[in-house]
């Protein structure tokens, strides 16, 4: 189902009986016209959040995605209390957002994690263990658990001070979980790490949702929220652009079937070309482009039938970028 609100922002949901609005389901953060404004830009728009209006149900991984400056970090310190909004509101796990009444039930992971340098991990996880009440067989359980879920545990005794940045972030993680929270809030999680450090966050992210907890990610990395997220929500300068499931996003408006085969000759070309809404025979590929599925099945048999290999028939996915482009577009 797609719906408009206002000039750009959609609110995407997949169940078309839903008239717009997505069923009834648990919500872990849920925000109305949430506004924090710190001034204006030189151009007179307001600086900050605006007018930010979204849900979050329970169990999954939220993106909240957008260039530096887009409101990502602002939204967070709004949903963990640390800052007040100018106007609007928010629930979280159910709360008036900012009340005390959740704060033991999330974990957060700052950009650029900042501990005690001194400390090993161990005694890190026992430090905050601490603040959360935690001692004795119970704190040593955890902190085993989680330096083991973040791949921590056979290098629990090094100190922080020389930790490389991807170490440090595995152990803000851990120290995320220690009360086992059911949401996550994370910041940039992979920002400035190497392309296997990431996935090795990007992995621990998966098993804390497998755990069934809530993840509320933000991140300038469009392409790296792709695989990651159920759900997301774009936001540029300060703005909601669009929201919805990953899968509807990336999946636009119109939906487009996208054959590729090879051995196709000339005659054969033209024939299945006019079947299709575009096609080219180039290079010893052939690529065409069909408005149903069934009428891509149909081309395919045709290539099959008339000697040809099919080597790909899969609906047309646009990338998060290209979502991200194309909304904007004329704005920055
Ligand atoms: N404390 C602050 N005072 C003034 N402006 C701020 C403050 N915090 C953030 N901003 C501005 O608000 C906008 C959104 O910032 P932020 O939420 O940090 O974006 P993001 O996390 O998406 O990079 C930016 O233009 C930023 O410069
Ligand atoms: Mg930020």
């Amino acid at each position: 189902m797609f719906c408009v609100r206002g000039l750009r922002v959609w609110r995407v949901c997949s169940d078309p009986e839903s008239s717009g609005r997505c069923p009834n389901i648990a919500l872990a953060i849920e925000t109305q016209n949430l506004n924090k404004t710190y001034g204006v830009d030189s151009d007179g728009t307001a600086v900050g959040l605006l007018d930010l209006s979204l849900s979050v149900e329970e169990g999954q991984i939220f993106g909240l995605v957008g260039p530096n400056g887009s409101g990502k970090t602002t939204t967070l310190k709004l949903l963990l209390g640390l800052i007040f909004p100018t106007s609007g509101s928010a629930k979280v796990l159910g709360y008036p957002m900012g009340s005390p009444d959740y704060k033991e039930r999330i974990g957060f992971v700052p950009e650029g994690p900042y501990f005690y340098d001194h400390l090993n991990a161990v005694e890190l996880l026992a430090f905050y263990g601490g603040l959360f009440g935690l001692s004795g067989k119970e704190l040593g359980t955890r902190t085993q658990e989680l330096l083991e879920l973040v791949g921590m545990w056979t290098r629990r005794h090094i100190r922080v001070r020389n930790y490389s940045r991807g170490m440090l972030q595995r152990v803000g993680v851990a120290q995320a979980l220690l009360n086992d929270p059911d949401l996550v809030f994370m910041d940039e999680p992979t920002a400035g790490l190497d392309p296997s450090a990431q996935m090795q966050i990007r992995d621990v992210i998966f098993q804390i949702r497998e755990r069934g907890k809530t993840v509320f990610l933000c991140s300038h990395l469009l392409k790296e929220m792709e695989p990651l997220a159920n759900n997301i929500a774009i936001l540029n300068r300060g703005k909601l652009v669009i929201t919805g499931p990953m899968e509807t996003v990336l999946s636009g408006e119109q939906d487009f079937y996208r054959l590729t085969a090879e051995h196709v000759d000339q005659s054969l070309a033209d024939k299945v070309g006019a079947m299709a809404e575009t096609a080219e025979n180039a290079a010893g590929v052939f690529r065409a482009k069909f408005g149903t599925q069934t009428a891509a099945l149909e081309a395919a048999g045709v290539l099959d039938a008339g000697g040809a290999l099919v080597t790909g028939l899969q609906p047309d996915r646009r990338s998060l970028e290209e979502v991200f482009i194309a909304a904007v577009k004329g704005e920055q």
